[in-house]
Parts: C-alpha cells; sequence; structure tokens
C-alpha cells in the first residue's frame, strides 16, 4: 500500500500492546530517519524499549506500552528546522503505518529532559509501536473551513491537497489553517503558537502528497 494511502489510515494511537518492534522494523524505520536527517540537516533517533519518552502524567494516566519513540530534534531551533521536523514527522508516521505499526505525535506531555545530554533542541516525539487498536478519524473541519477553494475555479489537485491537508495530525486537532489559491500557486498559512512551523510541516507534506505538486511558496 502507498504512504498516500496511509493518510487516511493513520489515527493518533496513546495504548500500545507489549509487542517489541521486530529487529526489520527497528532497522527500517532507523534507516529512514537517517535518511531524512541527511536530507534536512536533523538529529532525529529512534529509541526502544525505552520508558523514559514520555512525561509522567502521560506515561501514568494518558497511554499503555509507549515505549517505543522517535525524538524529533535538530541541532538549533529555528523555524526551518521546526517546519522540516515536522516534514519529516509526517513522512515517518504515514512510513511506519505502512509497516503495520500506529503512532502518536506528541509535542507537549513528552519527557523534556531528552536530548539535554547530547545539546540538542528536542521539539516533540513521535511514540510508534503495536496499537491496541488502529484509532479513529479526527473530527475534521471541511473544506471551505480551511480553504478559498471554489469547483468551478479551481484544479481538481488544489482539492486533494487540501483533502490531504485535513488528514494531518495538529496540535490538539485544532486545524487552524487556511490554503489559498493566488496566481496559480497555492499559499499555506498557518495560525501564530508554538506549534506553528512544526504543523506548517505535517500540512505541507499532507498537501504534497495528496496533490502531486509542490508546496512552494
Ligand atoms: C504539534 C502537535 C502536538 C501534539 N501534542 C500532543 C500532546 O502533547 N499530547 C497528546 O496527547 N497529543 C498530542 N498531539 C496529538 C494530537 O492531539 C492529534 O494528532 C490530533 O488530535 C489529531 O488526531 P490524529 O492524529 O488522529 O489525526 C499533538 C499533535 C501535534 C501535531
Amino acid at each position: 500500500m502507498t504512504l498516500k494511502e496511509m493518510m487516511s489510515q493513520r489515527h493518533v494511537v496513546k495504548k500500545y500492546t507489549d509487542q517489541d518492534l521486530s529487529p526489520e522494523a527497528q532497522q527500517e524505520v532507523s534507516k529512514r530517519i537517517d535518511d531524512l536527517n541527511q536530507k534536512f540537516n536533523l538529529s532525529m533517533s529512534l529509541k526502544v524499549n525505552d520508558d523514559n519518552g514520555l512525561s509522567s502524567l502521560a506515561k501514568h494516566f494518558m497511554s499503555k506500552n509507549a515505549t517505543n519513540y522517535i525524538i524529533l530534534a535538530s541541532k538549533q531551533k529555528s523555524d526551518e528546522a521546526d517546519e522540516a521536523l515536522g516534514y519529516a514527522a509526517a513522512d515517518l508516521m504515514l512510513y511506519v503505518q505502512s509497516i503495520g505499526l500506529n503512532s502518536w505525535f506528541i509535542g507537549g506531555t513528552y519527557n523534556h529532559k531528552l536530548g539535554q545530554a547530547e545539546h540538542l533542541v528536542v521539539r516533540s516525539i513521535v511514540v510508534i509501536g503495536h496499537g491496541q487498536t488502529s484509532g479513529a478519524p479526527h473530527r475534521s473541519k471541511s473544506l471551505s473551513d480551511v480553504s478559498d477553494y471554489q469547483q468551478k475555479s479551481y484544479p481538481e489537485w488544489y482539492k486533494q491537497g487540501i483533502e490531504a491537508a485535513l488528514l494531518a495530525p495538529t496540535a490538539m486537532n485544532r486545524q487552524k489553517f487556511h490554503f489559498a489559491f493566488n496566481d496559480g500557486k497555492p499559499k499555506l498559512t498557518v495560525a501564530p503558537g508554538s506549534f506553528a512551523m512544526i504543523e506548517r510541516g505535517l500540512l505541507k507534506y499532507h498537501f504534497e502528497l495528496g496533490s502531486g505538486r509542490h508546496l512552494n511558496e
């Protein structure tokens, strides 16, 4: 199955079984992380069988067996790095879905001591593993809530990109973004907030996968 198909199958999953990640899965995910680190100059890494990833609140009250996770880190904090982390995280979440795993993006309730020893800027983590369930679709805004799309005036690929962006995870499922079509080019605006650039990366990845076009602005 393609990554594109994974967009409608991926949903946040917070409770996992105690089944380990297979050595093959660990290897495949690590390879994907390495490639993305190289491409975007990031410092992401995979931790397995490690129950240090979550805040104690999330560990004790919100989750089960959330012991495998990807640390979303860069060497320096910048808007560019944040956007790249969101873009890479979208790729990783859809990739793990395609190899039969589930995921959970955590921007707030992770262990904020992660990465300190290595002097890395850790922005979020993505928990991965064998979900107890496969989750459920999030409540979603509509095409007209988040864009200027009009059937007669705009191309089909633009619509498909926005529909894909509506499947992306956002913090607290807020979906505070807007697409506008200017001079033949789509433009994405994300509402300000500490996760805005990360969300921009997540949304951009989904838009590009859905539309088959680059979101170059
Ligand atoms: C930037 C960002 C930050 C998030 N932070 C948290 C968090 O701190 N705790 C949590 O339980 N979920 C967190 N989530 C998960 C979202 O609540 C979840 O992705 C959203 O409700 C949409 O659901 P979906 O992932 O099924 O599409 C975060 C997601 C994103 C994109």
